[in-house]
């Protein structure tokens, strides 16, 4: 049938999708050449004698641009419902940007959603006598001709950075790149989730507490107070730190040393509260015959004696880099213990932050991978979860290299003999931390979240629990480190 080029007015559904991909040059010189071969399809319009273009649009165009004043046209008859599928299906083979790609899948997820409608104009005209099965995103990609997992990428830009489009369509990133960006982005922003309590607004109910004192006696902390404690305290005459007389790690002998120390870890015991944890890192020291004194596990074992602490772990600190050894007769020593304690059985742990590739996977995965809980499985930096730092294979040992000394007397202005490894801090810290402000496994806040270093040195670990919305109480004998970790916090708009 001829009409009126006049009377024809592409769909607007049509426009919507593709007026950005309506070159047209070639297309007027072939018609020119060769007249319209194919009949336009239309539907007719809302006013009569009208009609609007379904299938044809960009010869339209041409029709009109050689101002053409008739064509031939197959009027057909469909749902308003099946149109979003026809528009798309006429132009399955066209080459498209990505963004008239993603304004397709866009529409026919809608017109998928709206109801039957697309799927009954399968049946009639697409897949006759066929079963329709599959999600929505195999059918869309099925329609446009791009795999599902293109739908997704796509849709993902657009909800992520959908400014991104421009870029992608002028070919300056491929959408494999742009879902990249995205995806690093959405994982900053997780992770300023996690930590939005930083900032000055929530600060005033975190508590700050650096006590330049002994931790042998904690009056200071009430019992049960403290949610974790993570520390590590002096090994036994390996150095000395200050002049002050409590100075621990100088006694005479090693039972003296276990003994003081154990007086510090009752102390520890009586604050911590009965769901807390207690990351407790030590080393071993030779005696003067040469001989191991298996201080650590004499320390657990006193330590257990005297109250009813339950050791969980005992976890292998292995170094990377360990300090250089000339002794000739036996292997230079490259690791040391964390003890995990605890007063129950019934303590917090987030153990669903922990993501292990060996074959002990932990069966909640990070919520990045797969997990619905809403708990992030960033730590504090919001860049890598805990598996990042943890061993591949074995998750009790923990692979660390020495703390970098530079680092530490760059931030406080002096040098700590042995501030804590970063890869230590992140991981403990990463496992007692409440994920969120409001966690919604035990209903804690952060601010309630208290976190103890008895020996707390130049602490970045009560630093970084700061700056993650923590409550944190330290003590050390040492005047200099204690003034320069407050000083530190001030930085940070603590008041103390
Ligand atoms: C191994 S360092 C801890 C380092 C700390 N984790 C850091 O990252 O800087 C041990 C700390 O315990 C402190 N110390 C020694 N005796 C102490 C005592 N009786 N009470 C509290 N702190 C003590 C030392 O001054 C030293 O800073």
């Amino acid at each position: 049938m001829k009409i009126e080029v006049s009377k024809l007015k592409s769909h607007p559904l049509n426009d919507r999708i593709y007026s950005g991909n309506m070159d047209i040059d070639d297309l007027v010189e072939n018609i020119k050449k060769v007249g319209l071969l194919e009949p336009l399809v239309v539907i007719p319009g809302n006013i009569s004698g009208n009609y609007l273009v379904l299938s044809g649009n960009r010869r339209l165009k041409c029709l009109k641009h050689l101002e053409i004043s008739h064509a031939n046209v197959r009027v057909i008859n469909v749902e308003k419902s099946e149109i979003p599928l026809m528009i798309v299906s006429y132009n399955r083979t066209r080459v498209k940007k990505p963004s008239c790609i993603l304004k397709e899948i866009l529409i026919l997820e809608k017109s998928y959603r709206i109801g039957r409608g697309s799927r009954e104009f399968q049946k009639r005209f697409v897949n006759v006598g066929k079963k329709v099965k599959g999600d929505t995103r195999e059918i869309v990609g099925e329609k446009i001709g791009i795999s599902t997992g293109q739908v997704s990428k796509l849709k993902y830009i657009y909800n992520i950075k959908p400014e991104l489009f421009d870029r992608i369509d002028d070919g300056e990133l491929t959408i494999n790149q742009a879902y990249i960006i995205c995806e690093r982005h959405k994982n900053q922003e997780d992770a300023k989730k996690v930590n939005k309590i930083k900032g000055r607004k929530n600060l005033h109910s975190q508590q700050v507490t650096i006590l330049n004192k002994s931790s042998e006696v904690m009056d200071e902390i009430p019992n049960n107070f403290i949610s974790a404690i993570i520390t590590s305290p002096v090994f036994y005459l390996k150095r000395r730190y200050s002049n002050n007389e409590n100075e621990l790690g100088n006694e005479k002998s090693s039972e003296d040393y276990i003994k003081r120390l154990c007086n510090h870890m009752d102390e520890c015991y009586r604050v911590l509260s009965k769901d807390g944890v207690m990351f407790l890192h030590l080393d071993d020291t030779y005696d003067e015959n040469g001989s191991l004194q298996n201080i650590p596990h004499r320390v657990i074992i006193e330590m257990m004696k005297r109250r009813k602490w339950i050791l969980r772990n005992t976890i292998i600190n292995k170094k990377s880099n360990p300090l250089p050894s000339s002794v000739k007769n036996r292997l230079s020593s490259s690791y040391d213990f964390i003890f995990m304690l605890v007063k129950s059985r019934n303590y917090s742990f987030n153990h669903i932050r922990v993501k292990s590739t060996s074959s002990n996977k932990s069966i909640t995965p990070p919520f990045h991978r797969g997990n619905n809980t809403g708990v992030s499985p960033y730590i504090s930096d919001g860049k890598k979860n805990i598996q990042d730092f943890l061993d591949e294979v074995n998750l009790d040992i923990i692979v660390s290299s020495v703390a970098n000394q530079i680092r530490t007397k760059k931030r406080f202005g002096l040098l700590h003999p042995c501030p804590f490894p970063e890869k230590l801090r992140k991981v403990l810290l990463g496992l007692v931390l409440p994920p969120n402000n409001s966690d919604k496994i035990t209903g804690k806040k952060r601010s309630d979240f208290r976190l103890l270093d008895p020996f707390c040195g130049l602490s970045e670990l009560l630093l970084e629990g700061y700056e993650n919305g923590i409550s944190v109480y330290g003590y050390d004998v040492n005047s200099n480190f204690t003034k320069s970790v407050i000083k530190e916090f001030r930085k940070l708009g603590a008041s103390l």
